[in-house]
């Protein structure tokens, strides 16, 4: 590309450089490309996202939008040029606030605020925002970005190490993230980030059409007329099974469609070859043969009487079923005071994460295979790419690169096996890298949902009954279907003592994207609909909301629906945390609407839990720690960070149990070859289920050591060098460690392994779905518009039951930004397909939509938790939706049942309520 251009010359980080490239190309392309400067990330390549946010003579730009004839003569500033050896000011800020997540967004965030702060040194919390507003960030609901900032502007940053918590000390500190630094400096590596130098590029060729019949012609044709095309691979180049999913017997998604696609976005073709051959070559060019069917679209097709089967193995359409039955629930409802209902809908929602998906594999010695991708399930992706292979897994070497955010669209293999497949074919390295378009066309969603819901309650207020039919849409594929389905029913009816309840569900295959999982499992879904009645319950019966939740909340001692009796409840404590705050909102809006009429104030309350961990299935998890004889202390840990911090937490949880002080330890993350199988990042399970493995593992050596010294379990260990001291009283044993035996350099070690202790649930739904749960409650207010029916949330309180808070900061940021995702599921997030597959035409929230969050951490310390630490991941969204819905509702008095309540939806109910009004 650089032969026929003469060269531009330019300036990055004070250093003068030249480039001979088109003028045309990107800033974005050249500096990650031809200069090495991958800090700069691509989102998505079309100005939407920020992501690639640099300085052009001092002042913030999309590197993706400007072409690099653009810049001759300028200086453009990277977030390599922030840091000169030390981290800056403004970096250090946000590594302190835990302002930064996955990192994927950090680079073009820091690149924004150095612009403001720049030319407004005291800037405010409304300039930060402006200033943001560019950058997208999925992860941390933007609220500790901006006290970052703010943080930097005020010189309110400590020095890097001032948080070195002591032996025993760990758990509940602040301690930034382990892995933040690189997060911070732009040297992070994610999955586009880096390749073998010889790697052959990958490119995907999918269906256009949601249902079609396909035959390919003469490809070697193709290949012969298209200098630098290595391959062209179809489903019969799958050495091994053409099927990946995460159930087995519901493997169904074809690696490459044998000849039928069941989904607009399916992958049918794989061309291997040099980049610009690939970019050269069009599909249009193409030998493809369509014939495209009629697609069953949404859920009401796919169940319509004498519908085609999508798939043999479900001549219904339905891929799984989840029922839970308590006593009678028919009774139930005739002996209650008032019973309320309600259908409810919900859309596709799309994870968005800013990282695309992207990685490389490789042939390894010894007839084995690497693959280098973001993930959050390297075990899994182990596994399918093996099949696919059709090789044993110990063949496949899985190393997981940072990842760009996942919320649950990671845990499916997307580019995993595809690249494994080119690269054994080709014998070399084969990298690809997602376009936007094809993240978001390709992979999986939330389902959308079809809830038919039930209640009723006695005179003063106690629930009792309640029931609902949901149906789930699980497109093409059965991804994490069957999971949607057994988790709703246990979490349907809400964090309330309900003694009659019947809840049933269905999975239903549809010519739709595959839905997977997303933060929740279908539980949010379900607990809109839910908590929709409990207010419908207390209006009917002239209760307060808070009070109706507050006088159900499960309590300590309490048997769920599906008979499980509960130990650790913190449900009361949040809502009595959140009391104060919804007297004072309600009165709030009274003052406010007794002289509004256009603009309306209102306040929403919900409350949720949720099963930390699979349903009712085993999860185990598997933590080593190993101490070498130079005195290297690593944590071995397969549990993927996907930003949420894990990383941290199982250090520090790691370093208590062992005694000895987290900033002495190492830690190795997620490579199969290297470390254990954590299982996955999802269900909110790592900081209970692998917290406890790492535990496990330090208290596992720490016993051994003890052991050696001949100890007490007081005894205080103190690690400098090659030594190691055990203090048990008066008592002084000093090991030397380059005398003790070996193998392979360690000396000693732990090893833990946790698996909750949950049961298979019976076909009524009965046993011991989980080992704890999640509880809180969050309360919202909004204003709207009337006239122009839009919706802003002003103000979120949040209440959540941690257990233990490990991390405070890590925990406010998951609640940051799952309230921001709730927030998008509520109010605007609806995926199209075909229709919104970028971000500037679905949108998620910005800085400026996310409101100041206050959080109430509660600390019901579980008795099975690591220190009585529990999940909090996707607790923080679920009550978000419900609580924003109630508050509009308090606003202007309508029920929103679809969502997203966008401005047309919620135009046409505020009309139809006008409509209706006498
Ligand atoms: S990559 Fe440039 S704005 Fe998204
Ligand atoms: S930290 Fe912002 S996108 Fe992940």
């Amino acid at each position: 590309m650089s032969a026929t251009h003469p060269a531009i010359a330019f300036s990055v980080n004070g250093q003068p450089v030249a480039v001979a490239t088109a003028p045309i190309r990107r800033l974005a392309d050249v500096l990650r490309e031809e200069l090495g400067l991958t800090g700069t990330k691509i989102g998505c390549n079309a100005g939407d996202c920020g992501a690639c946010t640099v300085l052009l003579d001092g002042e913030q730009v999309c590197a993706c939008l400007v072409p690099l004839g653009q810049v001759a003569g300028r200086e453009v500033t990277t977030v390599e040029g922030l840091a000169d050896g030390e981290l800056s000011l403004l970096q250090r800020a946000f590594h302190q606030c835990g302002a930064a997540q996955c990192g994927i967004c950090t680079p073009g965030m820091l690149m924004a605020a150095a612009d403001l702060l720049a030319r407004d040194p005291a800037p405010s919390p409304v300039a930060i925002a402006a200033a943001l507003a560019g950058v997208l960030c999925r992860c941390t609901g933007y609220r500790k970005i901006i006290e970052a900032v703010a943080a930097a502007a005020a010189g309110e940053v400590g020095a890097q190490a001032a948080c070195t918590p002591a032996a025993g000390r760990a758990v509940g500190t602040r301690l930034p993230r382990v892995d933040g630094w690189p997060k911070v400096a732009g040297t992070e590596v994610f999955a586009a980030d880096a390749a073998p130098a010889d790697a052959l590029w990958l490119r995907i060729v999918r269906s256009p059409h949601a249902h079609a019949r396909f035959a390919l012609g003469d490809l070697a044709e193709v290949r012969r007329r298209t200098p630098g095309l290595i391959a062209t691979l179809t489903a019969a180049d799958v050495p091994g099974d053409n099927a990946f999913g995460i159930f087995a017997g519901r493997k169904d998604q074809p690696v490459l469609a044998p000849g039928l696609v069941r989904f607009r976005g399916e992958a049918i073709l794989a061309l291997v070859g040099t980049r610009s051959a690939l970019a050269r070559l069009s599909d249009a060019q193409l030998p493809i043969h369509w014939a495209p069917q009629p697609p069953l679209a949404g859920i009401a097709a796919a169940l319509a009487p004498g519908a085609r089967a999508i798939h043999d193995h479900a001549p219904d359409n339905v891929l799984a079923r989840g029922n839970l039955r308590r006593g009678d629930v028919a009774a139930g409802h005739r002996s209650a005071a008032v019973t309320v209902e309600g259908e409810f809908e919900t859309a596709f929602v799309e994870h968005a994460y800013i990282e695309p998906e992207a990685g490389y594999a490789r042939p390894l010695e010894g007839d084995r295979i690497e693959v280098s991708a973001c993930t959050q399930a390297p075990y899994m992706d182990r596994e399918e790419t093996a099949r696919a292979l059709g090789i044993c897994p110990t063949r496949v070497r899985i190393r997981p690169t940072a990842c760009g955010g996942g919320f649950g669209g990671k845990l499916d293999v997307s580019v995993q096996p595809l690249l494994a497949i080119a690269a054994v074919r080709t014998r070399r390295p084969v990298r690809v890298v997602y376009t936007r378009t094809e993240s978001m066309t390709s992979t999986t969603k939330r389902h959308p949902a079809r809830i038919w819901a039930k209640a009723s309650a006695c005179a003063d207020g106690s629930l009792a009954a309640f029931e609902m039919r949901a149906d789930f849409n699980t497109g093409a594929y059965a991804s994490w279907g069957p999971t949607v389905a057994s988790r709703v029913p246990v979490h349907a009816h809400g964090p309330y003592r309900v003694p009659h309840v019947w809840n049933r569900t269905r999975a239903v295959y549809t010519n739709d994207p595959p839905a997977g999982a997303f933060r929740g499992f279908g539980v949010p879904q379900a607990a809109i609909a839910g908590e929709a009645l409990i207010d419908d319950l207390a209006e009917r019966l002239g209760i307060d909301r808070w009070q109706m939740r507050r006088r159900n909340a499960l309590r300590p001692g309490d048997a769920t629906a599906s008979g499980q009796v509960l130990h650790a409840v913190g449900l009361p404590g949040c809502l009595d945390a959140l009391h104060a705050d919804w007297q004072a909102a309600l009165a709030r809006a009274a003052a406010h609407n007794a002289h509004a009429a256009r603009h309306r104030r209102g306040v929403g309350i919900a409350a949720m839990w949720y099963g930390c961990g699979n349903t009712a299935l085993p999860n185990p998890s598997r933590m080593r720690i190993a101490l070498d004889r130079d005195g290297k202390l690593t944590l071995f840990n397969g549990a993927v960070d996907v930003g949420q911090g894990s990383s941290t937490v199982l250090l520090q949880i790691a370093a208590d149990a062992l005694g000895l002080p987290v900033h002495q330890f190492a830690f190795v993350g997620g490579d199969t070859d290297l470390t254990g199988d954590a299982g996955k990042t999802s269900a909110s399970r790592q900081t209970f289920v692998s917290g406890n493995a790492a535990r496990l593992a330090g208290e596992a050596l720490r016993g051994r050591i003890l052991a050696f010294a001949n100890a007490g379990p007081g005894a205080r260990l103190t690690l400098s060098g090659r030594q190691l001291t055990i203090a048990d009283g008066d008592a002084v044993r000093t090991l030397d460690l380059t005398r003790l035996p070996d193998a392979g350099g360690v000396v000693l070690e732990g090893v833990g392994s946790w698996d909750p202790p949950t049961t298979a649930l019976d076909a009524d739904g009965q046993g011991v779905a989980y080992g704890t749960y999640g509880f809180g409650a969050q309360m919202a207010e909004v204003e709207v518009d009337l006239e122009l029916a839009t919706t802003k949330v002003i103000a979120m309180v949040a209440a959540h039951d941690v257990g233990r808070a490990v991390n405070p900061t890590l925990v406010e940021g998951q609640i940051h930004g799952g309230i921001a995702q709730g927030l998008g599921l509520a109010l605007m997030e609806e995926f199209v397909p075909g229709r919104t597959e970028n971000l500037h035409d679905y949108l998620i929230p910005t800085v400026g939509d996310v409101p100041p969050v206050k959080i109430y951490l509660i600390e019901d310390a579980e008795p099975l938790g690591p220190f009585g630490a529990k999940g909090v991941g996707e607790p923080a969204l679920i009550a978000t939706a419900p609580a924003i819905l109630g508050a509009i509702r308090h606003a202007t008095g309508v029920r929103i049942t679809r969502v997203p309540a966008v401005p047309h939806r919620l135009w046409e109910a505020l009309q139809a309520r006008r409509g209706a009004a006498p």
